[in-house]
């Protein structure tokens, strides 16, 4: 039975009232406080930068349906995890409620894939920071030398050929950009890791500040930007497939709609507020869908007018939204270096949140002992899980120093896309196995959503290129490899059961 033994709620209760002491913010967050968090981790790269070159490289304006496409996803995802947050309401990520439903394999595969989600996330987002950074100095004089604000290496899915002589111009695969490191990404990584280390809490009113800066600008582009577009830019809506899959047509619908899920992810950051929730049961499911549907509005017209203002062929930049608000003319600067601070300071939050949340993750797994106890390793002065906290950020910031925002965009996608896959299983398997658990939540129309889950989530995966993958590949097999090696005659509970 080892690796399908669960952990039991009860078990999980103990373990979250003992530490919750340390929690100041006792069970003070409604239904909007738990939104609006939400909103606060969704709202990042994904649309700030990743729509600009999903439409630019795969969909055109037809990204717009990509992100319909991408939100249905979501929505069936979503549903599923309320049911799971809502029935252990305790703080906690698709690890805690894989370990406590559907055995002990399951939760360490979900918790490496966390990784993918939250650490590469982290780089993700700071490369994108580093974009709207380095467009900021520049508009203000302080000119950064471009050799040492981007990746040195570039990464192309497909192959692109001159349009007039036909020679190939771009090759499938890595190629040098001559620039040397993306240090802005780094220098922010780092920051962030030292603010988490000394144990800054963000406050839910910082919070909400951010997400009212972020939701406004986004407002703004959309009102402001409408008046401006050229609606020339939208035809044609679906450009051909240019014969290659990905490139446009269906195909690059689809893989758009893969790459701006990137966009989407966040909502799950709720479920690790439970403890603070006045009213987890009936919030959480609040706050969880909510945040996605104010998302799911907000990203399709934020798409339209982007694709509007500026031909889908211009977007490819590290700073998308900016420069659509650019072509608009004189009318709108004033937007655009409001849109620079705002991205700024809004991305730099999302960057926070995830730092946070995967040392969570790798303290839960220490705990269970699934990884070496040093993992758990709590700060004696600032109270932090510091050991876990220094190493993510390490290796978030090389990360974010070396490689383009696309190619870690899609392998945090597919990461979390295979870990929405899971969680839609898991509603269905424990339906079944489990059918009398209390469940203050539950899931509409089961089997229907979470097979709609999986269906639209694992089409997504499909869509992505081969090379993206092979990644997800490598890395699910390292973790098996550190599973069957470590985590299995290490683990807690299996000891426990062992000598019981
Ligand atoms: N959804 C978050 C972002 O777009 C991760 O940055």
């Amino acid at each position: 039975m080892g690796i399908w033994t669960k952990k039991s709620i009860a078990v999980l209760q103990a373990e979250a009232a003992g530490e919750s002491t340390e929690h100041t913010l006792r069970r003070a967050l409604g239904a909007l406080n738990l939104t609006t968090l939400g909103i606060g981790a969704i709202i990042g790269a994904g649309i700030f930068v990743l729509t600009g070159t999903a439409a630019a490289e795969y969909a055109g304006p037809a990204i717009v349906i990509s992100f319909i496409i991408s939100g249905l996803g979501c929505l069936f995802a979503g549903l599923c995890y309320a049911e799971f947050a809502s029935m252990i309401p305790i703080a906690g990520s698709a690890y805690t409620y894989g370990y406590a439903t559907l055995g002990e394999f399951v939760a360490w595969i979900i918790g490496w894939d966390l990784i993918l989600e939250y650490l590469f996330g982290a780089s993700t987002v700071a490369v994108g920071w580093s974009g709207y950074f380095s467009a900021f100095m520049n508009q203000i004089g302080l000119h950064m030398p471009a050799a040492f604000t981007s990746a040195p290496y570039a990464y192309s899915d497909i192959e692109k050929y001159d349009p007039v002589t036909k020679a190939l111009i771009q090759p499938i695969g890595f190629s040098h950009t001559g620039a040397v490191i993306n240090l802005p990404a780094m220098v922010l990584i780092a920051a962030m890791t030292t603010l988490l280390v000394i144990g800054i809490k963000e406050s839910a009113t910082f919070n909400n500040f951010i997400v009212i800066l972020k939701v406004t600008i986004v407002l703004l582009v959309i009102g402001f930007g409408f008046m401006y577009v050229n609606q020339a830019n939208w035809h044609p809506f679906i450009p051909p497939n240019t014969g290659q899959y990905g490139h446009y047509g269906w195909s690059g619908i689809v893989r758009g709609a893969a790459v701006v899920f990137f966009a989407y992810i966040g909502f799950d950051a709720v479920s690790t507020a439970a403890q603070e929730a006045k009213n987890p049961q009936r919030d959480m499911p609040i706050g969880i869908l909510g945040s996605l549907a104010v998302c799911t509005v907000l990203y399709i017209l934020m798409a339209l007018v982007m694709t509007g203002l500026a031909h889908y062929t211009d977007l490819n930049v590290p700073h998308p939204v900016f420069v659509a608000i650019e072509k608009a003319g004189p009318a709108l600067a004033w937007l655009g270096s409001i849109i620079n601070i705002g991205a700024i300071a809004g991305l730099a939050s999302v960057v926070l949140v995830m730092l946070m949340g995967q040392p969570r993750i790798f303290y839960s797994m220490a705990r269970d002992g699934l990884l070496p106890p040093v993992f758990g390793k709590v700060h004696p002065r600032f109270k932090t899980p510091y050991v876990t906290t220094i190493l993510t950020g390490i290796v978030a910031a090389i990360v974010a120093g070396l490689f383009p925002i696309g190619l870690l965009g899609e392998l945090v996608s597919i990461g979390t896309l295979l870990a929405f896959v899971i969680v839609c299983a898991g509603i269905i398997v424990l339906r079944y196995k489990s059918p009398n658990l209390a469940r203050p939540f539950r899931t509409p129309l089961v089997p229907l959503v979470p097979i709609l889950g999986i269906l639209i989530c694992g089409y997504m995966m499909t869509s992505l290129p081969k090379a993206t993958w092979e990644r997800l590949i490598y890395w699910m097999i390292i973790g098996l490899v550190i599973y069957f090696f470590y985590s299995r005659s290490h683990s807690k509970l299996a000891r426990a059961e062992g000598s019981a």
